[in-house]
């Protein structure tokens, strides 16, 4: 499976801290936004992602993120002219998609928690159709709202509904099978002139094909597209990382995690932010017994709990 990340649009809502700069370079903490969505498309497993973005903003992703190869990745960049719609990136990642499925995350979403690897790494196994997520939120009305049945099929899917059906926010991290790009291109723009990826999801679930993912306590979601919200991803990320001495969306972590890079490389990365808690927490990953870590998080005591 492929990957896409969106990172361009317009960012009104953050005026005026995104006149200049792309909201998807903000710091979510410590950390570029970007980074956050990245090591979501790493934790499904996916290794090659195209990164898209604004004809002004791309090549400052370029220079953060670079070929991937850092990260034992491959990493694509391409240019949307104007913000479209969600649905657009599989129209633009067309040549890049090929014959593969995809994972599509915006970039200014967020999503943490406990087994939250396995459940992308579930969805990323897909075979056929589409996978989303429905997320438990009070008020719905502002978000795509799903509503789902006994088995997780979808029923109904409503763009900012004012009598929502239920409390399942749908949160910007969509798998889909390779039909997604023929349906991307032929759905027709919505009112407000975006080709949605609503009516995508509505494609799959007319066809019976949209199985919804529900994301229960213990899961986090956060869209960082607004001050408040910004505001509250940070503060969440700095409360777990200071607590625990962990780091939330640790590129290199993950990568050596995943085994795509060596302990050797993540040593020089290690060095190379070595003033930072990011940095002494890479070599401290590094230094780690990799093997007992596994068997602490990933084995049975794990599956107990
Ligand atoms: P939105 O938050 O819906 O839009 P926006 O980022 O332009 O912000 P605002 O509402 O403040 O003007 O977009 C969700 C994500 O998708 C965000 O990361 C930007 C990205 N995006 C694109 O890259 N291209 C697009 O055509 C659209 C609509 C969004």
């Amino acid at each position: 499976m492929k990957g896409i990340i969106l990172a361009g649009g317009s960012a009104t809502r953050l005026y005026p801290v995104t006149l200049a700069v792309s909201k998807q370079m903000l710091p979510v903490y410590d950390k570029p936004m970007i980074y956050y969505p990245l090591s979501t498309l790493m934790m499904s497993g996916i290794r090659e992602v195209l990164i898209i973005s604004t004809p002004v903003h791309l090549p400052a992703f370029k220079n953060l993120l670079g070929d991937g190869s850092r990260f034992g990745m491959k990493l694509e960049y391409k240019v949307q002219e104007k913000p479209v719609g969600l649905a657009d990136a599989f129209i633009l990642g067309e040549d890049f998609i090929g014959n593969d499925n995809v994972a599509l995350i915006l970039g200014d979403n967020m999503i943490y928690g406990s087994r939250v690897e396995r459940v992308l790494k579930a969805a990323s196994n897909l075979k056929e159709g589409g996978i989303i997520f429905g997320y438990q939120v009070a008020d719905p009305t502002s978000y795509g709202v799903v509503e789902i049945d006994k088995t997780g099929k979808a029923l109904s899917i409503e763009e900012k509904p004012e009598n929502p059906k239920s409390h399942f926010a749908v949160p910007g991290i969509y798998f889909y099978d390779n039909e997604v790009v023929k349906i991307a291109k032929s759905i027709e723009p919505s009112e407000r002139g975006e080709l949605e990826i609503t009516d995508v999801n509505k494609v799959y679930m007319e066809k019976g094909k949209l199985q919804v993912i529900p994301l229960g306590n213990g899961y986090a979601w956060f869209d960082t597209g607004s001050a408040d919200r910004l505001s509250d991803a940070s503060d969440y990320v700095k409360a777990i990382e200071l607590r625990q001495g962990t780091q939330i969306a640790c590129l290199e972590e993950i990568a050596y995690r995943n085994e795509w890079i060596s302990k050797e490389a993540l040593m020089v990365e290690a060095e190379k932010y070595k003033k930072t808690e990011y940095g002494k927490y890479l070599k401290r990953i590094a230094e780690q017994d990799y093997k007992q870590y596994k068997e602490i998080f990933e084995g049975d005591l794990f599956n107990a709990n």
